[in-house]
């Protein structure tokens, strides 16, 4: 028996009625593109575990950011590959380090056009691979790391990022950073907090991306959330916004949809969220075998990370992506 008055199917019946009742928009200036740049290299080389993604020179990141703004991407997240590692990750805030360079060069060539946003981290610098400073005992040191933090994010600013984005899950890292920016009269520069950070094997391919091996077979679960929780995702996003952080992030996100959701119930700050490397590579390694059509599969995905409350995403797919909305 069907009713006369149950037929859902009229607001589906053609282009026009679909498009008038359309719940969730997908804009390219939604989008966040990560990008790389690495040292050593004259000209841009692609990640093999990420096609279409490259290690960028100087110039050629550049290039790649006009091509971005062109299609309506408004905003990178730059992260930095060195040719030279240390104990400490002493190249995250030297002063004329790449990303600190790059920075520049992009704040001037672009201006107020870019939201410029870096990742604040140590682990691209350390020879050991963690997030921070690590103790003899192998145990990483939340407060001595928080002092390499505020140094990085006075690195970064000074050298034009708009907003410092921490994604090495300290306690405390998001009021050390603000302390250290506002003391030094940076006061308008933003914090994108990597609030909700799950320990995820969906980073492999990033971590080819930006050479990190973690040392003797270690991992980030003493730091990064484990994926089998939920509640203390808002312990950490309360903490962020209260330390000072103007967006928060939830990382990575198709799996993760639950986290986001919830956690833009209770928020008033953009919430973004990371469609991170793995779920990148496992639409482009199927697509590439011709088993699903990768470009309609990544819209689906992004439009369900908005869908689920998401302000902004950062993927991979923003350059490609971005033409076709
Ligand atoms: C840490 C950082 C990672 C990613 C972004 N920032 C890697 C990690 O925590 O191991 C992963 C991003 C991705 O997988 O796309 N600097």
């Amino acid at each position: 028996m069907v009713f006369p008055q149950s037929r859902p199917r009229r607001l589906r019946a053609t282009a026009a009625v679909r498009s008038l009742v359309s719940e969730t928009t997908l804009r390219s200036s939604d989008l966040i593109a990560p990008l790389f740049v690495a040292e050593g290299i004259d000209q841009p080389r692609e990640i093999p575990s990420l096609p279409g993604v490259f290690q960028h020179t100087v110039s050629s990141l550049l290039h790649e950011t006009q091509k971005l703004l062109e299609v309506g991407v408004r905003a990178v997240m730059l992260f930095g590959v060195p040719l030279t590692k240390d104990q400490t990750g002493s190249g995250a805030w030297a002063p004329d380090g790449l990303v600190q360079q790059s920075l520049s060069a992009l704040r001037q060539e672009f201006g107020d056009e870019l939201v410029l946003m870096s990742d604040l981290c140590l682990d691209e610098y350390t020879d050991h691979g963690h997030c921070g400073v690590v103790r003899d005992d192998g145990s990483v040191d939340n407060d001595a790391t928080l002092r390499l933090y505020a140094r990085t994010a006075l690195a970064q600013a000074r050298a034009g990022a708009t907003m410092v984005a921490p994604s090495g899950m300290m306690d405390g890292q998001v009021g050390a950073i603000r302390e250290a920016l506002d003391a030094e009269g940076l006061s308008e520069v933003g914090i994108v907090a990597y609030s909700v950070k799950y320990a995820s094997a969906l980073y492999g391919p990033f971590r080819d991306a930006v050479n990190v091996a973690i040392a003797d077979g270690g991992d980030r679960r003493s730091y990064q959330q484990d994926f089998h929780n939920i509640h203390d995702a808002r312990r950490e996003v309360l903490l962020d916004i209260d330390e000072g952080a103007d967006m928060v992030m939830v990382k990575p996100a198709v799996t993760y949809l639950d986290v986001i959701a919830k956690v833009r119930e209770f928020v008033d700050v953009p919430v973004l969220a990371y469609h991170v490397s793995g779920e990148y590579a496992m639409i482009q390694a199927a697509a590439r075998q011709g088993w699903i059509d990768g470009q309609a599969v990544a819209l689906e995905q992004l439009v369900a990370v908005r869908r689920a409350g998401a302000t902004a995403v950062l993927t991979y797919f923003a350059g490609e992506l971005a033409p076709l909305l």
